[in-house]
């Protein structure tokens, strides 16, 4: 019988195809929150972008039926309980690796047009006003310092482009400290320092925790006129406090590529002129795109299908993501 494959979102069309022609049943379909369970029973794989949450209800519904694999054809893991699926033998995935720089070009675009007001400058000129003057207090990053919050793929890629622009880099250590990075430029502080330090804040770890990391409290410890730039996700963001803080200028400039609520964006802080924003696109590029389609395709070709599937989720194996909302452990 067919190893049946479920598309609950778009997938690139080549990875579809190459499936496809290796004897996998590819179907795409979109379901509502309320029937994805039981559909999911008839599937051996799922493959989801953000839209799609898979949570203890639709894990529930899907127990008991064909349902082994869910991969995220992305790299957060937050729309997926991992954990309760994995404990009912259901294994998830996601593709780490093809949008890493897609993201972290989209963060360094968010830092140059939040240095210089390019955003706010070309609203206006559409609007056929010549406002030099105003627009006349950028800032350069070279020579300045980024923070960056979480270090993985994009982080790591995010703090090699800021250094050949000549900023200097901190990173906090999430879990265990990545081999190669400090230098000269680059080192890793507690998040104190970091917030006290960084000219510019870039937030590139998981989403899920219980409170946002950036609240009126963190806020505080920030240096006085720095940059925010955020394409996590938006739950590591107090909008509001965000907005206070723009208004009274403890905040110059916030890059957001994502928000709390993405159905219902923070319309407030989109218009605020101090701040360049993005719909959730960082993973977006047809190279970024056909990337996951190929990391899909490889996950699902070595998938050990025919293995029971209390031996795939309990068997040692590399996680290739962090846990969502997990801590931030701090070197000190
Ligand atoms: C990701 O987690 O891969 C990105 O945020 C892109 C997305 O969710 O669409």
């Amino acid at each position: 019988m067919a190893i049946r494959v479920l598309i609950t979102n778009s997938l690139p069309e080549a990875a579809v195809e190459q499936l496809r022609s290796d004897g996998f049943e590819m179907v795409k379909r979109n379901c509502t929150p309320e029937e994805l369970g039981s559909v999911l029973r008839e599937f051996d794989a799922v493959v989801i972008r953000s839209a799609t949450k898979i949570r203890k209800q639709q894990i529930d519904e899907a127990k008991g039926g064909r349902l082994k694999l869910i991969i995220r054809a992305g790299v957060g893991m937050d729309n997926v309980d991992v954990e309760y699926a994995e404990a009912n033998d259901i294994a998830c995935r996601n593709t780490p690796i093809s949008s890493a720089n897609a993201v972290a070009e989209l963060a360094v675009g968010h830092l140059f047009s939040c240095s210089r007001g390019i955003s706010i400058a070309g609203h206006t000129m559409r609007q056929e006003k010549w406002e030099k003057k105003f627009h006349s207090d950028g800032v350069e990053l070279f020579g300045s310092t980024v923070g960056i919050i979480g270090y993985g793929n994009i982080g790591r890629k995010i703090g090699e482009k800021c250094q050949a622009l000549g900023m200097k880099v901190l990173s906090v250590v999430h879990r265990t400290k990545p081999e190669g990075c400090e230098c000269d430029t680059m080192h890793f502080v507690s998040l104190d320092e970091l917030l006290s330090r960084s000219d510019f804040i870039v937030l590139a770890f998981p989403g899920g925790a219980a409170k946002p990391l950036i609240d009126a409290e963190t806020i505080t410890k920030m240096k006085d006129g720095a940059v925010l730039v955020n394409i996590s996700r938006g739950s590591n963001v107090d909008e509001a406090a965000l907005l206070e803080a723009l208004n009274s200028g403890k905040i110059r400039a916030a890059g957001l590529d994502v928000w709390a609520d993405e159905k219902n964006p923070n319309w407030e802080l989109a218009a605020h002129p101090n701040v360049t924003c993005t719909p959730h696109i960082g993973a977006n590029p047809g190279s970024a795109q056909s990337g996951i389609g190929s990391e899909v395709v490889e996950i699902i070709r070595k998938f050990p299908f025919s293995r029971p599937t209390s031996w795939i989720t309990k068997c040692p194996r590399r996680r290739y993501f962090p846990a969502a909302g997990a801590q931030l452990f701090l070197l000190e």
